[in-house]
């Protein structure tokens, strides 16, 4: 027996959504089924939302907030029994974001014209935080997998350190597109690499507690001494709990030469500063949320499931490819035996849909598109009903 109930289709419309409000802005339509941004369509767990109505209608006054012991525990209670990582609240600090964690990490420990390593396909915003901060961008290919999915080209990395010398490199972990979650021997010999060369590594693990289909999530500070040494972790409740339009997130440093001066940067441009929400759903998230999140995510196996299984039998043309983690599923469209500008066309223009285009991740995003999975079911087979009328035609 399940509690929640994930295949209710809730109308997001008016209510100042992202993934509807800028369709027309980014895709010229605002008619389209929206499977971009990634959000999902689900009503949050509902201890999340008395939380908030408790303390936002039960108490008239929303002055000035602190970052009290309980919110700080529920974050590293979550953490150690979820993750096997352990760190004290010394050792943790909030951020208004990932994206804003990394911006703040770019611009405390590197300066203008040093080099970053980020390993594309990838989450196109680092790019763009490196490029914007002027920083450069070193990119280390992935290498495409028999399933679809990715490996590090540890070889070309060790080079990159050896011979450029970039100050610190970008593990998005698990990988965003295509949900590869990183093998502990894999992160140890990134970890014992960039200790050598003296490299920060930034771990992105804001997918880390969507784990699927059996995959374990490794926290890249966990795998060894080296990784302790170099590692700058991001995480966050906002994809886990569907709360990323509260904007809030976590940031830990293991190692108090990095940390120290660090955090007091950060302290004393206020940078930390919660807002009231943010916090009170974080705490409820963390403490209630297991069952819920568990639900959801074999409610999102199962959105897997049957797009792969209806790419099989009635678009062979496309691939769907099995996440290890996370809501989204690299699409690889290379069976069609068309343009990249034609794949696009077809989703948008033919079968109505609003997905991200491969190659804002990279090249190897060429053919390729990222549908997020997470929507009710009855969406996904939508979806994939004029998905495969668009082919056809
Ligand atoms: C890998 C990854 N990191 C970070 C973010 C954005 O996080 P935030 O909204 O906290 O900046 C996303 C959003 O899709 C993401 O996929």
């Amino acid at each position: 027996m399940t509690k929640y109930d994930f295949s209710q289709c809730i109308d997001r419309h008016g209510t100042q959504c992202k993934k509807i409000e800028i369709l027309k802005q980014d895709y010229g339509r605002d008619d389209l089924l929206p499977l971009w941004i990634a959000d999902m369509d689900f009503a949050v767990c509902p201890e999340i939302t008395e939380a908030l109505v408790r303390r936002l209608a039960d108490h008239p006054i929303y002055g000035y907030t602190c970052l009290y012991d309980g919110y700080w525990q529920s974050i590293i209670d979550w953490q150690r029994e979820h993750n096997g990582f352990e760190f004290t609240q010394d050792e943790v600090t909030f951020v208004a974001g990932i994206v804003t964690g990394f911006g703040l990490a770019v611009n405390f420990f590197t300066k203008p014209g040093d080099k970053i390593v980020i390993q594309q396909p990838v989450y196109y915003p680092f790019k763009e935080v490196i490029d914007g901060n002027g920083r450069i961008t070193v990119n280390n290919e992935l290498i495409p997998t028999e399933e679809g999915l990715f490996k590090m080209n540890l070889e070309e990395l060790e080079r990159i350190m050896r011979e450029e010398k970039p100050r610190m490199m970008v593990v998005c972990n698990p990988h965003n597109p295509a949900g590869v979650a990183w093998e502990p021997e894999v992160l140890r010999e990134v970890a014992r690499m960039a200790r050598e060369h003296d490299v920060i590594i930034f771990s992105d693990e804001i997918f880390g507690d969507l784990m699927l289909f059996g995959h374990k999530h490794t926290a890249m500070a966990t795998v060894s001494e080296d990784a302790a040494a170099v590692t700058v972790t991001c995480g966050a409740p906002s994809k886990t709990f569907n709360i990323a339009g509260l904007k809030s997130s976590w940031c830990v440093v293991k190692n108090p030469k990095l940390r120290e001066p660090f955090f007091k940067w950060i302290e004393i441009n206020e940078l930390c500063n919660a807002n009231l929400v943010s916090i009170i759903a974080t705490e409820a998230a963390y403490r209630n949320g297991a069952q819920w999140l568990d639900e959801c995510l074999r409610y999102i196996e199962g959105n897997v499931e049957y797009v792969q299984q209806y790419c099989k039998e009635h678009i062979p043309g496309i691939v769907a490819v099995k996440p290890q983690a996370g809501f989204l599923v690299w699409l690889d469209c290379t069976g069609l035996g068309i343009s990249h500008e034609e794949v696009i066309s077809l989703f948008r223009d033919k079968a109505g849909l609003a997905m991200n285009e491969g190659m804002m991740f990279g090249e190897a995003g060429r053919c390729h598109m990222r549908f997020n999975m997470g929507s009710p079911r009855c969406v996904i087979e939508q979806a994939m009903h004029q998905l495969e009328a668009a082919v056809k035609n």
